[in-house]
């Protein structure tokens, strides 16, 4: 057995590997579950007792041996692959990496907002952090109002309140502060609720804010505006529905709905089998809101609107998951490339 044992040893320590194949052929030869190794193992049922013990040490010393020598040859063919005859050049001018794609949700704002700029509006932009009077107060919402609670606003100090802006309405008013009527602007930008997030709802998300305010702007005005708007991002097909709504500082108050641009109206899991898509918030600006900014209610009368870019462009894409928005998986935001 010794005999074997060093002969197999001779031939270990005299093994050399260049390439990776030559690697794994030592070890198929040497240590596989066949290998000459395992299988001098095996010889060890034919040694006498006596002879055991002395046998059983050559085996181990064989096979420790032989663990080496695959590292060595694994060390050995990695250096020489990467040696001198294939080293890299490295005056080559690099690749280009991949390059990024415009996100769905900046496609979608900025679809919207070409819509609006080709009727007159411009756009503004105002803090994601925002004080009280910008995101609640001035937008006469009551000091009960839930939308204040912990349980829906980040705030990031209190007394007095500083939290990320619940909503872009906050814009609304910091445009009316500063300027006088005629105002015709749209507001873009990021808002941020206390909301769990789900398939349908993030902390995060976008809204397009609008907001028109002159002498003798009526209800017929938002109508009309939101009717070539609707028409404009969905097609010329699509039908308004507006329905009766609260919000604090629009008096009156609406949801616009529009018709199922999926089912053209007749009902689909998109549109959940009513045929109609809810899609903004909307309403004549309270005269309480035109007045915190010192702009004259008798004089001046406009309308606002809202709306949410995540949910626009999940109808529009029929996207089922808001969070896939967020995670910038690539192979995701790729789809959208020159949708617009
Ligand atoms: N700020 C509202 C929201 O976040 C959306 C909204 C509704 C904006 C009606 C408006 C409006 O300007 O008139 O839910």
């Amino acid at each position: 057995m010794k005999d074997q044992v060093d002969r197999l040893l001779e031939e270990i320590n005299s093994f050399t590997a260049e390439t990776t194949e030559q690697v794994e052929s030592f070890r198929l030869k040497f240590l596989s579950k066949k290998g000459l190794v395992p299988a001098m193992f095996a010889e060890m049922r034919n040694v006498p007792v006596n002879e055991k013990k002395e046998a059983g040490q050559l085996l181990n010393n064989l096979k420790n041996r032989a663990n080496e020598r695959f590292e060595e040859l694994k060390t050995l063919a990695e250096t020489k692959l990467a040696g001198p005859g294939k080293k890299e050049d490295l005056t080559r001018p690099v690749g280009f990496s991949d390059a990024g794609t415009r996100h769905p949700i900046s496609i979608v704002r900025n679809e919207i907002v070409d819509i609006f700029q080709r009727i007159g509006y411009t756009v503004s932009e105002g803090p994601e952090i925002e004080d009280d009077w910008h995101n609640f107060t001035a937008l006469n919402f009551p000091i009960e109002h839930p939308a204040r609670d912990m349980q829906d606003t980040f705030f990031i100090e209190t007394s007095p309140d500083i939290a990320l802006r619940t909503h872009t309405s906050s814009v609304q008013i910091r445009e009316m502060e500063k300027s006088k009527p005629p105002i015709r602007k749209i507001f873009p930008g990021r808002v941020f609720r206390n909301e769990a997030i789900s398939a349908r709802a993030h902390c995060i998300f976008h809204q397009v804010e609008g907001l028109y305010i002159d002498e003798g702007v009526s209800f017929a005005d938002l109508k009309q505006s939101l009717y070539y708007f609707a028409t404009e991002l969905f097609g010329e097909n699509t039908k308004l529905r507006f329905r009766p709504s609260y919000f604090p500082f629009t008096e009156p108050s609406a949801e616009m709905d529009i018709s199922c641009f999926i089912c053209g109206g007749k009902g689909c899991k998109i549109c959940k089998n009513s045929g109609w898509v809810e899609i903004l918030g909307c309403g004549m600006v309270d005269p309480n809101v035109l007045e915190n900014c010192n702009i004259d209610s008798e004089k001046y009368t406009g309308f606002a609107f809202g709306m949410g870019i995540e949910r626009i462009t999940m109808l529009k894409y029929q996207i089922d998951d808001i969070r896939l928005f967020f995670e910038n998986d690539i192979r995701f935001i790729r789809q959208f490339t020159g949708a617009v």
